[in-house]
């Protein structure tokens, strides 16, 4: 199982459908699970039944798929706050996207869909950075580079070869 993590705006979604194309192995984003099984998107869950509610929801999500089949599996940005979620990783292989704040913000800063940065981004960045860098293997920049370069980094780190 191998697990991406970061902050928003990391690419753990594209960088994700890549790796797993490229590995020949199943891709689970557990947003667009989410999203999907309730039939609305991610601002709606949070604007009706508050981050509460989305992180019951999350929990749910990433327990089956990490308890699932050998994938690919995108965390949301804010999974690891979860004791549940952190302690379920801890079996798998987990990457860490790593994303400077600004450069998220710049992909990500205006998006309405991502909820959480309507609030405090530096504290929010804060707080998780070293929470993705605990459970993970190893940590892949990606400032300034393509899905392409960074899912190569990633294949190339997996597979134990020189980068
Ligand atoms: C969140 C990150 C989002 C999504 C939700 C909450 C967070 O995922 O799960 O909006 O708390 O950081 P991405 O990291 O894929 O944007």
């Amino acid at each position: 199982m191998i697990v991406l993590v970061g902050f928003m705006g990391a690419g753990k979604t594209t960088v994700g459908r890549s790796l797993a194309a490229e590995l020949g192995l199943r891709f689970v984003d557990t947003d667009m699970v989410i999203a999907q099984r309730a039939r609305r998107t991610i601002p709606e869950i949070f604007d009706q039944e508050g981050e509460a509610g989305f992180r019951t929801r999350e929990r749910e999500v990433a327990t089956e798929a990490l308890e699932g089949v050998d994938a690919v599996v995108s965390l949301g940005g804010g999974a690891l706050v979860d004791p549940a979620i952190r302690e379920l990783v801890a079996s798998a292989t987990v990457v860490h996207l790593d994303v400077s704040l600004p450069e998220a913000l710049g992909r990500v800063g205006t998006d309405a869909r991502r909820p959480m940065l309507q609030r405090d981004p530096d504290e929010l960045y804060r707080r998780r950075d070293p929470l993705y860098r605990r459970v993970a293997a190893f940590t892949v920049a990606t400032d300034g580079r393509s899905v392409e370069e960074v899912t190569r980094d990633v294949s190339g780190r997996l597979s134990g070869a020189p980068r």
